[in-house]
C-alpha cells in the first residue's frame, strides 16, 4: 500500500476534487496517511481566486523539502490553481517537488505513483499531469460504497468562458468543459442510493452547462434531476448573473426540488466598477433578474459576492454598492477586498486602490450586510421551516443541526437519528449566523 498524504486549501470545487481524489486514490491501490511523516506520498491541492496561496504553496514545498532530505523516497505533488499558474517554474524553483497536476488528470495520480515505487531509485520526476480535455473523464467521477451524509456536492462542469477582469479562474481551470447529462443523472441516482437528499451542483459557470457539447441545457438538466424520486433539494452554484434567463428563473417556480435560493454574485452596484470588470451586465440589468426571480418565488433568498476597491473604485461607486445591497436585501454576502492575481487583466490596471480604503470599505460593507442578514433571520422567528438535518451540532451533543430551503442554518435539541431527516422545526431565535429552534409538533 502506497500510504498519501492529502492537504487541501480552497474553495468547494477543490474540496470536492479532494474528496473524489481520496476515492481515487484508494481504489488505485492507496491509503490516507494522517501525517506528511507517515506517508510515502504528500499531495497538496489548492485554490488561488483570492488569496495569496502561492506563499504557503511555497512554505508547504520547503517544509516538505527538510522532509525529504531525511526521508528521500517521499514523492511530493503539488495541484490545483498555483500549479496550473506557475506551470515548470514551480518545478524548477523546488527541487523538492516531483510532479503537478490539476483537477482533469486526478486520475492519473495513482499510475504515476505505482511507476515511481516500481522504479527502484527515486528520481525526481519533473512530471506534469495537465490536461485541458474537450469532455471530463468519467474516471475523475469513480463510484465508492460509502455511505454519504444528506448532502453532496456534484461537479458538473469546470472552467468559465467569462473573462471577467479581477479573476484568474479562466486563467487556471481553462474553458467551460461540461460533464455529459447521461453521466451526472447517473451519479446522482447513484448518490440518491446512497442516502443523499440534497444536491448541490458545482461549476464555475452553472448555466452555461452543455452549451459546447451540445447536451441538453442547464435548466433542462433541473428538470432531469428533479424527476430522480428519493432526492428532496438541488442547489447549484455558480450562476453568472449574465446567463441567468427566464428558463432559469422558471426552475424556481415550478420544480419539486430546486430550493428557493440562489447564489447570484453581483460584485459591484457601480455600472462604471461593472464595465471595468467585463461582468456583461448592469445594475438595471441585475435588478430586474432579481425582480423576476422573486415573481417566480416570491420567498426565494437571494445571496451574492460583493468586491470592494476594484482599481478606480471611487467612493461614489462604493456608495452604489452600499445602495444596491439594500435595496436588494440579500440574504447573506461574501465581500472581499480586490486583489491582483497573476495573468488578469485588472492587474496591469491603473488606479489601484490603497490597501487602508480597501479595508475602510470591506469594514463598512460588511456592516451593512451582516445588518440586513440579520434581518432576514430575525424574520423567520416564529415560522416552521422544513430542515434537512445533516449532522450533530458541534457546540452540544443534545444538538443537531440542520439548513431550511433557504439555506439557513438551524440548531435545535434533537436525537442523532434525525441526521439525514427533514422535519418541521420552529424558529424561536436568531443568533449572528443561525438560527435555533425546536421541533414542531
Ligand atoms: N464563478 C466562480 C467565481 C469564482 S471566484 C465560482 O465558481 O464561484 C468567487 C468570488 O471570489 C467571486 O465571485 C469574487 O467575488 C471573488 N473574487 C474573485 N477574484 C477576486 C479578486 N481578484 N479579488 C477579490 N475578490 C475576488
Ligand atoms: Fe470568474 Fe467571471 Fe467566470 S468571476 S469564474 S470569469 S464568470
Amino acid at each position: 500500500m502506497i500510504r498519501v498524504y492529502l492537504e487541501v486549501y480552497g474553495c468547494q470545487m477543490n474540496e470536492d476534487d479532494a474528496s473524489r481524489l481520496t476515492t481515487i486514490l484508494e481504489q488505485g491501490g492507496c491509503m490516507l496517511a494522517e501525517s506528511p511523516e507517515l506517508a510515502d506520498v504528500v499531495l497538496l491541492h489548492t485554490c488561488s481566486v483570492r488569496e495569496k496561496p502561492e506563499q504557503r504553496v511555497y512554505a508547504f514545498a520547503n517544509r516538505m523539502q527538510w522532509l525529504k532530505r531525511k526521508n528521500p523516497g517521499l514523492v511530493l505533488g503539488i495541484g490545483g490553481c498555483v500549479a496550473k499558474q506557475e506551470g515548470r517554474a514551480l518545478l524548477e524553483r523546488f527541487w523538492g517537488i516531483d510532479f503537478l497536476f490539476d483537477s482533469y488528470s486526478l486520475h492519473k495520480i495513482p499510475e504515476l505513483l505505482r511507476a515511481v515505487r516500481e522504479s527502484s531509485s527515486h528520481v525526481a520526476m519533473n512530471t506534469m499531469l495537465m490536461d485541458q480535455p474537450e469532455d471530463f473523464d468519467e474516471s475523475l467521477f469513480p463510484c465508492n460504497n460509502k455511505t454519504h451524509g444528506p448532502t453532496a456536492f456534484l461537479t458538473i462542469m469546470q472552467g468559465c468562458d467569462h473573462k471577467c477582469s479581477f479573476c484568474i479562474v479562466p486563467h487556471v481551470r481553462g474553458p467551460e468543459v461540461s460533464r455529459s447529462s447521461r453521466a451526472i443523472l447517473m451519479h446522482a441516482r447513484r448518490l440518491v442510493g446512497q442516502g443523499v437528499r440534497e444536491l448541490v451542483l458545482l461549476g464555475q459557470n452553472v448555466n452555461r452547462y452543455g452549451k459546447h457539447t451540445q447536451d441538453i441545457t442547464f435548466p433542462e438538466l433541473l428538470r432531469e434531476l428533479d424527476r430522480i424520486p428519493g432526492l428532496e433539494r438541488i442547489r447549484f452554484t455558480t450562476s453568472n448573473p449574465t446567463d441567468a434567463d427566464d428558463s432559469l428563473v422558471e426552475c424556481f417556480a415550478s420544480l419539486r426540488t430546486v430550493c428557493p435560493h440562489l447564489h447570484l454574485p453581483v460584485q459591484s452596484g457601480s455600472d462604471r466598477i461593472l464595465g471595468l470588470m467585463r461582468r456583461g451586465y448592469t445594475r438595471k440589468d441585475y435588478l430586474a433578474i432579481v425582480e423576476r426571480l422573486r415573481q417566480a418565488r416570491p420567498d426565494i433568498a437571494l445571496t451574492t459576492d460583493l468586491i470592494v476597491g476594484f482599481p478606480t473604485e471611487t467612493d461614489e461607486d462604493f456608495q452604489s454598492t452600499l445602495r444596491l445591497v439594500e435595496e436588494v436585501g440579500f440574504d447573506s454576502s461574501f465581500s472581499f477586498k480586490y486583489s491582483k492575481r497573476p495573468l488578469t487583466e485588472a492587474e496591469k490596471m491603473e488606479g489601484q486602490v490603497s490597501k487602508e480604503v480597501k479595508e475602510e470599505r470591506l469594514a463598512i460593507l460588511q456592516d451593512v450586510t451582516q445588518r440586513i442578514a440579520q434581518k432576514s433571520l430575525l424574520k423567520a422567528i416564529g415560522s416552521s421551516q422544513e430542515v434537512l438535518v445533516e449532522k450533530p451540532s458541534k457546540m452540544s451533543k443534545e444538538e443537531v443541526m440542520g439548513r431550511t430551503l433557504h439555506n439557513k442554518a438551524v440548531v435545535f435539541f434533537g436525537n442523532q437519528s434525525l441526521v439525514g431527516k427533514i422535519v418541521p422545526v420552529l424558529i424561536i431565535e436568531a443568533l449572528r449566523h443561525t438560527l435555533r429552534g425546536q421541533l414542531d409538533g
